[in-house]
């Protein structure tokens, strides 16, 4: 079968990352994480310490580097050569990552590498701009969302199994502001692409939804 480029787009807890990688795994192709390297920016832009201002996430945007390496069906995040995958995804990073990832200095170098990975086939990325802008030549574009409350919910369920002491009524507040300033700013916002399938996965298993996707790949 043609090795396939598979876009998946959505708001925050979808479940875009756990049902591309499920769906990559079974493919055989490589999962792509796109969301991974705005919170690596935003990371290395909170290590400097202090308030976060657009001056300073466009300082660090020149040397940055970002490197994603996906291998025996894990997704490694590392920043100037340090490993930052479990640090990037702190509430403290989620909530600066929208502000980080709306500047287009950022999103220039991000989606340049985005597409470069992507140039073989055989890809799964997952994002809010991957049908729209970073490859709309896709072969599948899906667009995945679930009710405000259900995604929070399973953030929420996520963090704490993870042993974070968190609020469910924060999380819920959280993700609706990311959700409004991705689906606002002015570069690339999240919208679904007129020829993307929408996708509900409100009350889906895992399972089910990584069973549509292959589906639609198939
Ligand atoms: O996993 P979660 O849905 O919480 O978010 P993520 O996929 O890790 O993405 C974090 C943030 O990066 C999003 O809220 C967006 O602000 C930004 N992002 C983006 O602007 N464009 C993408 N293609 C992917 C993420
Ligand atoms: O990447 P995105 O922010 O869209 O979502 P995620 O991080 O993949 O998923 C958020 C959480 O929802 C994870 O803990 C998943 O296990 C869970 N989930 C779920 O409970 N039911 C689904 N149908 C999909 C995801």
């Amino acid at each position: 079968m043609k090795k396939l480029v598979v876009a998946i787009d959505g708001p925050a807890g979808a479940g875009k990352s756990t049902v591309a990688q499920l769906a990559a795994k079974e493919l055989g192709y490589t999962y792509i994480d796109t969301g991974a390297m705005y919170r690596a920016v935003a990371w290395k832009v909170l290590q400097q310490g202090g308030e976060v201002t657009d001056e300073k996430i466009l300082a660090v945007v020149p040397d940055i580097d970002v490197d994603l390496s996906y291998e025996n069906g894990k997704t490694t995040v590392r920043v100037d050569g340090q490993d930052v995958t479990s640090e990037i995804r702190t509430p403290e990073v989620s909530h600066i990552v929208s502000k980080v990832a709306a500047l287009g200095p950022v999103r220039e170098k991000m989606v340049d590498l985005q597409r470069k990975m992507a140039e073989r086939g055989g890809v799964l990325m997952d994002g809010r701009d991957i049908a729209t802008n970073v490859l709309p030549g896709a072969d599948v574009k899906i667009y995945l969302t679930a009710s405000i409350a259900e995604r929070a919910n399973r953030r929420y369920k996520e963090l704490r199994e993870k042993g974070l002491a968190v609020d469910l009524a924060d999380i819920e507040h959280d993700i609706a502001a990311r959700d409004k300033a991705d689906m606002e700013r002015e570069i690339s916002p999240l919208v679904q692409a007129d020829d993307a399938t929408l996708l509900d996965t409100t009350g889906m298993t895992i399972p089910e939804v990584v069973a549509r996707i292959i589906g639609m790949c198939r």
